[in-house]
């Protein structure tokens, strides 16, 4: 198991994908006060040179952006040739890029599902399978995948997304467990709601149970960058959202689909 050394990244670099707003940008801020170099993708190109501005100025570390769809079939050979070309050596891979969309499965337009689909599960298993290749030829690396607590539960007017975020836990559970012995590992966080844009791209008002129970997206980012220093397979950040993943493994899937409806609708 890693240890939570402070010195671990320092001069190293990492990869954060969503780095544009959101629990990417916190990520980022907490690998830099490590003394981590950045490289910052996402397709808001002016946000992510707002945030690197920021980033470099405060913890004097390297930040380069690049603006770039991720949903794009062939963006992750692409964005992994650009840096191997350039002699960037990745050590540290955030799989953060992702979005939700809210509503019935049957009024969603079909072409904004399987882009979702495309970015929350393709694009982040093509990012880990050519990255994690050079950390374990290298015998060092950390990877943290952007589960949801919604991966715990099946969750109606979120079905696609959730089961997205199911298929995220339990990969990133199971590449962990294979890398074991390695010096590589692949950590899962799954946060309940958070602070962040989130709501707005999914379309969603935030319910009552949101409101009482959201987080702020620094914590969730320190508890995640901390998980995943210390080689964690999985966390769930906050007391609510941990109870929230217990509760349901108590009951049959169709009355957690139930009580996760009621909490969401
Ligand atoms: N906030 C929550 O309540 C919550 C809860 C559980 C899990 N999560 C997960 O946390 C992750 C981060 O989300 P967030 O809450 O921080 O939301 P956010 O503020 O909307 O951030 C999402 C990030 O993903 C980027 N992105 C979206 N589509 C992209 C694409 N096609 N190519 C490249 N980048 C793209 C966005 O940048 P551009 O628009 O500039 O491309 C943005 O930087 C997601 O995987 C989400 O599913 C969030």
């Amino acid at each position: 198991m890693a240890r939570n050394n402070t010195d671990l990244l320092r001069g190293r670099t990492a990869l954060v994908t969503g780095a544009s707003s959101g629990l990417g940008v916190d990520f980022a801020r907490e690998l830099a006060a490590r003394g981590c170099n950045l490289v910052l993708v996402a397709r808001r190109e002016d946000l992510l040179r707002k945030h690197a501005d920021e980033i470099t100025a405060r913890h004097g570390v390297r930040a380069e952006i690049i603006a770039m769809d991720l949903a794009e079939r062939d963006a992750p050979q692409r964005l992994y040739d650009q840096l191997k070309t350039a002699g960037t050596q990745v050590d540290v891979l955030v799989n953060n890029a992702g979005y939700g969309l809210y509503g019935k499965f049957t009024e969603l337009p079909w072409e904004r599902e399987r882009n979702m689909l495309e970015l929350d599960i393709v694009t982040l298993v093509h990012m880990t399978k050519l990255f994690v290749a050079d950390m374990v030829g290298r015998k060092f690396g950390f990877m943290l995948q952007l589960a949801s607590i919604g991966a715990y539960q099946p969750s109606p007017l979120y079905a696609s997304y959730s089961a997205a975020k199911s298929f995220v836990l339990n990969f990133s559970v199971a590449l962990n467990y294979e890398l074991r012995g390695s010096g590589v590992h692949s950590t899962v966080i799954s946060p309940g709601i958070t602070a962040t844009e989130f709501l707005k791209v999914s379309g969603q008002t935030p319910t009552l149970y949101q409101r009482l129970s959201m987080m702020q997206s620094p914590d969730v980012a320190r508890i995640g960058i901390a998980a995943m220093l210390k080689g964690r397979a999985s966390v769930v950040p906050g007391f609510a959202n941990k109870l929230g993943v217990f509760l349901p493994r108590l009951l049959p899937l169709n009355a957690s689909a139930a009580i996760a409806e009621v909490t969401m609708r």
